[in-house]
């Protein structure tokens, strides 16, 4: 392609260390998507002819017929995705081939290019997280009522339901989508006519470009166009934040389905068995999503670390923006993937969770919360006259409910027969019905909204 300017072809190495074609053939459908729109704009123009510009046309269909009946040819001498697709256009259909890079650079190009690969990916991160919200939902539904231990510290702390705790993903789900969404608006802008890096002489028309591929107008800044990767930096990040609350959610589900545990029994279909232990059945599949997080993370800072310091505009160094958006781009999708099918088909044994929830002395929030209801005693020393029942109940090794009124009186004579009531799981979730609480009524009033939100009503 510069054949005129060398004395000597590159050697292996340069043509190795050179060569974007193995992994950048991801992009070749965008690549010809906007080859297409340029040369229609081209023509529109009056830049080529129009017979030139339908034969073009033409035959980057047929290059695209190919790619999509056998793949795309890995030809390390052609470099990269560009310029493979343009020398089969010109074996295709001639020297009019020649006519397509007119008004463009591969700067431009690729920058458009992997701006609509991202913007799809953004598009199926987005698609992902909705059918995860939806299985958190439909199960947070079934569970409104189902009592479980809530911890802070990993220590018993309150009880809670376990639709609430499933909500409590929803939200970042939520929050995950928020982000995508925000990227996604930030980046729709088209690079397309920056050409190598001071735009172009010829009276090309960038908002017909730009329209014709789905973005909002033209990119306003050439040096910027073809030098910008915040929009991949953006999705790279929305990914990491995304990856680390399902990398949380699929810890759950490992601790929730230890057998110390054994709240959950995850499915058999999303989980592997061990070659030696016959028992065994390991939660591979939330393992992985637990690490895959940090592949992604990863990503993030190669990319970041790639683009720190590089001058405006155009350098080598960016096309290795790539493989870290790939990788980090089918991690995510396998990840959303395994952690819905986690959700909605793991099967929660409630029973066990509510027995947890009566260990460890989750309501003794309720006794303090009671003594300041009923006896007018203020928090602080409510939670000291606890203090002194939970340790009694403690030494005698059993709950609070189970002590007799008589010691509890001997602690504090102010507390009356009516404390029981307080003191049961069921009426320590249904006490806290504070907007965003765990009362199953409340949380039934969270799920209907999201089921609106999410379509399902
Ligand atoms: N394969 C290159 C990349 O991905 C395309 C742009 C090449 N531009 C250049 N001036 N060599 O970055």
């Amino acid at each position: 392609m510069w054949g005129g300017r060398f004395a000597e072809g590159p050697s292996a190495i340069m043509r190795e260390i050179n060569a974007s074609i193995p992994f950048d053939k991801a992009l070749w459908r965008q690549d010809i998507a906007a080859s297409k729109a340029h040369v229609a704009m081209l023509g529109a123009q009056g830049i080529v002819t129009a017979e030139d510009a339908k034969t073009i046309a033409g035959g980057l269909d047929q290059v695209a017929a190919e790619y999509e009946a056998s793949g795309v040819p890995e030809n390390w001498d052609l470099e990269d995705i560009h310029m493979t697709t343009e020398s089969r256009l010109a074996e295709l259909i001639g020297p009019a081939a020649g006519r397509l890079h007119t008004a463009r650079s591969r700067n431009d190009q690729v920058a458009t290019d992997f701006r609509l690969w991202v913007r799809d990916a953004m598009d199926q991160a987005e698609a992902g997280l909705v059918e995860l919200q939806k299985a958190l939902v439909t199960r947070a539904g079934e569970h409104a009522d189902s009592i479980m231990p809530g911890f802070t510290h990993l220590q018993t702390a309150q009880p809670v339901t376990l639709g609430h705790h499933l909500m409590a993903y929803y939200e970042m789900a939520g929050r995950d989508r928020s982000r995508f969404a925000d990227a996604r608006a930030r980046m729709n802008r088209c690079p397309l006519g920056a050409a190598a890096l001071a735009g172009t002489g010829f009276p090309i028309d960038r908002g017909m470009t730009a329209a014709s591929l789905g973005f909002d107008g033209p990119t306003n800044n050439s040096l910027d166009s073809v030098s910008d990767r915040d929009f991949a930096l953006d999705y790279l990040m929305a990914a990491a934040q995304c990856s680390l609350h399902l990398s949380r959610l699929a810890e759950e589900f490992i601790i929730w389905a230890s057998q110390p545990f054994g709240f959950a029994a995850l499915p058999d279909s999303l989980s592997t068995g061990s070659s030696i232990m016959p028992q065994k059945k390991n939660p591979d599949a939330a393992e992985l999503v637990r690490g895959h997080s940090g592949r992604i993370v990863g990503c993030l800072t190669a990319l970041m670390i790639t683009m720190k310091g590089l001058p405006l505009a155009y350098s080598k160094d960016m096309q290795d923006d790539k493989p870290p958006v790939f990788e980090a781009a089918s991690l995510l999708a396998l990840s959303i993937a395994a952690m819905t099918g986690m959700v909605a088909e793991t099967n929660f044994r409630t029973t066990r969770m509510r027995a947890a929830a009566e260990l460890g002395y989750a309501t003794a929030t309720d006794l303090a919360d009671w003594l300041v209801r009923q006896a007018n005693i203020p928090f602080r020393e409510a939670h000291h006259i606890t203090g002194a029942a939970v340790k009694l109940a403690e030494s005698r090794g059993v709950a609070l409910d189970q002590l007799p009124l008589a010691d509890l009186q001997a602690i504090d004579a102010r507390i009356t027969d009516a404390v029981y009531a307080a003191l049961s799981v069921e009426a320590s979730v249904a006490a806290r019905a504070s907007h965003g609480g765990t009362a199953p009524d409340e949380v039934r009033k969270r799920v209907a909204e999201a089921r609106v939100a999410l379509g399902l009503e």
